[in-house]
């Protein structure tokens, strides 16, 4: 299912992960990795991985041989690599997908790009990958995700209360974004990625 290409935004570029990472880009991951205000956002906690560890299984996590999940790099138009995006649970019979964003550089936190990456990358999904709709998960407390989520059309479609080990209870909400929407709202014909 999973084209490989080169996806453009107006701030971003998305590189897939099958195209692999230099060595100082899976450092700069494996430094991510271990960041544990980043991971408390991100809904996990920090990994026990080595960096040998982490670099043999890095890509079946990213780009598993079964097609249920495609990752890109999100780097800055000077090629820095900032952060991730990635699409799970694909190969569903409504054709939906599951969204995971992150910048492992706080230092870009509240500047536009995950906005950017999030819009690059849904028109990929929907314009080369077939997907009807695609939705996440969140924090309620993680507004910066949320308004960020918020500008880019997702509307909240189920909200509950939940547990976890990491931030004990705590309300998540569910966000989703369809095809149809997204092309009202952001064009239908801008798609940017090149080939
Ligand atoms: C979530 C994330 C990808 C968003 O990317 P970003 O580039 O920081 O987001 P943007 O700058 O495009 O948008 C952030 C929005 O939150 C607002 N914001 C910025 N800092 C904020 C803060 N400290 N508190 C609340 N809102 C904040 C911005 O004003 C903007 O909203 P607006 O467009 O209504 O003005 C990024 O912040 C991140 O990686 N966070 C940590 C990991 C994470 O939370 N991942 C998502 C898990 S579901």
């Amino acid at each position: 299912m999973a084209e490989h290409r080169l996806v453009e935004g107006q701030m971003t570029r998305l590189r897939p992960a099958a195209w692999g990472f230099s060595e100082e880009e899976l450092r700069r991951r494996y430094r991510w990795s271990l960041d544990d205000v980043l991971q408390y956002w991100s809904g996990t906690i920090p990994g026990a991985r080595t960096f040998a560890q982490f670099e043999n299984t890095v890509r079946e996590r990213d780009w598993p041989r079964d097609g249920k999940r495609v990752s890109y790099g999100i780097l800055t138009k000077h090629n820095e690599l900032v952060g991730m995006v990635s699409c799970y649970n694909l190969g569903s019979r409504d054709k939906s997908g599951e969204l995971g964003v992150y910048l492992g550089e706080k230092q870009y936190w509240g500047q536009g790009l995950g906005t950017d990456a999030v819009i690059a990358f849904l028109r990929h999904l929907f314009r080369n990958l077939g997907l009807e709709a695609v939705y996440l998960h969140t924090y309620e407390s993680n507004e910066r995700a949320r308004r960020s989520y918020v500008r880019v059309g997702f509307q909240v479609t189920e909200k509950r209360r939940r547990f976890s080990p990491r931030v004990g209870y705590h309300e998540e909400v569910k966000m989703t974004i369809t095809r149809r929407d997204f092309e009202w709202l952001h064009g239908a014909n801008t798609a940017t990625a090149a080939p």
